[in-house]
């Protein structure tokens, strides 16, 4: 009686369908392997531990089986790859969980500027070009010396994120951990038995018969997506349910960022909200509590933005509302 009821249980959110119908990723087993190696160290130092894991950058989603074409999320990477530092300096063990090839944290001062190129930081002798120097010299230092209260783990699909989160999150589900979630995460996708094996084709003599059609009479591209299910509450009630848990609300219309991220508390029951702006994230952002529903909003100025970034005030914030949350409940 119990196994049928638990089978039926497993069966009966969309998020625990998503499971059923879209295979794990083959890179799974070797990611739970590295994070629980590195949770066993965390451990053993017998410190209490306090570790975050902080999601970065966008999750894509695939139109082929054989990815040629896929859609994207946008995000650079930098609010996840900033907050990585700034966990460390406040002595947090961080677990990266990005999407290959987006920022990273101390590399990420050196990636991805439009007027310089990596070969820009070398002379012609290959020499580290002076006017890089110093900046290159310091990042190589914070760099090792946190290399052991950092693991890097990567995701590239929306598939690949969601089967690493939810691994992840069982590993990870207790008070001393955050789940600081910056990466943004696809609402749509094509689940799994309705993705081509192979590319699509434009003539639609060569489309894959077994499949349903993308290409109309028209000649159009016609895209079906299912909604990716809320996983965010499974987060707080079940994989994590022990951890404080922080999501990002991104929005691009000012009158909604306060509604939504006031909706998103309400809806997942979840301690903290973090509210942004496409075009001001990085100078400004809101938190929004469930315990106190004030709005407690973090502004820079252009001057303060030279000295240092928004993710050191955010991270101060987050961290003294993690010591207070554990205090409160011991
Ligand atoms: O990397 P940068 O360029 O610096 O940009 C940073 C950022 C703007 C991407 C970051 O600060 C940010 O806002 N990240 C969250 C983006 C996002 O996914 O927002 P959303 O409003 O679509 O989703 C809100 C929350 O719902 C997310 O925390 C996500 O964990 C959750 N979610 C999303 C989709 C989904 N299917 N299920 C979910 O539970």
């Amino acid at each position: 009686m119990s196994r049928v009821s638990s089978v039926c249980d497993v069966e009966d959110t969309p998020e625990d369908r998503y499971f059923l119908n879209n295979p794990k990723p083959e890179s799974l087993d070797d990611l739970i392997l590295k994070t629980s190696n590195f949770m066993n160290n965390c451990n053993k130092s017998e410190n209490n531990d306090k570790i975050v894991l902080v999601t970065s950058g966008g999750t894509s989603v695939p139109l082929e089986n054989n990815t040629v074409r896929f859609i994207d999320n946008f995000s650079a990477g930098t609010r996840g790859a900033s907050s990585a530092e700034q966990f460390l300096f406040k002595g947090y063990k961080v677990i990266f969980l990005h999407r290959e090839f987006s920022l990273q944290p101390f590399n990420r001062h050196f990636m991805r500027f439009t007027n310089v190129s990596f070969l820009d930081y070398f002379d012609s002798n290959g020499e580290i070009a002076p006017k890089y120097k110093k900046e290159l010299v310091e990042m190589k230092r914070l760099s090792d010396l946190y290399k052991d209260q950092l693991l890097m783990l990567t995701f590239t699909s929306v598939n690949d994120y969601l089967w690493a989160l939810r691994s992840i999150a069982i590993l990870l589900n207790n008070r001393n951990c955050i789940f600081y979630l910056a990466a943004a995460v696809s609402d749509f996708y094509v689940p799994y038995d309705k993705l081509p094996e192979h590319k699509i084709q434009s003539r639609s003599e060569f489309q894959d018969e077994s499949k349903k059609k993308h290409i109309n009479e028209s000649g159009k591209l016609v895209l079906d997506l299912d909604p990716v299910p809320k996983f965010l509450r499974d987060l707080v009630q079940t994989w994590a349910n022990n951890s404080m848990i922080i999501s990002f609300k991104l929005e691009t219309d000012p009158n909604l960022l306060i509604v939504k991220a006031k909706q998103a508390l309400e809806n997942y029951n979840h301690q903290l909200v973090i509210g942004n702006l496409l075009d001001t994230r990085n100078r400004e952002v809101v938190i929004l509590s469930e315990k106190t529903a004030d709005e407690t909003w973090i502004r820079m100025t252009d001057e303060e933005l030279k000295q240092t970034c928004i993710e050191e005030l955010i991270v101060d914030n987050i961290t003294q509302r993690h010591t207070e949350w554990i205090n409160s409940s011991d």
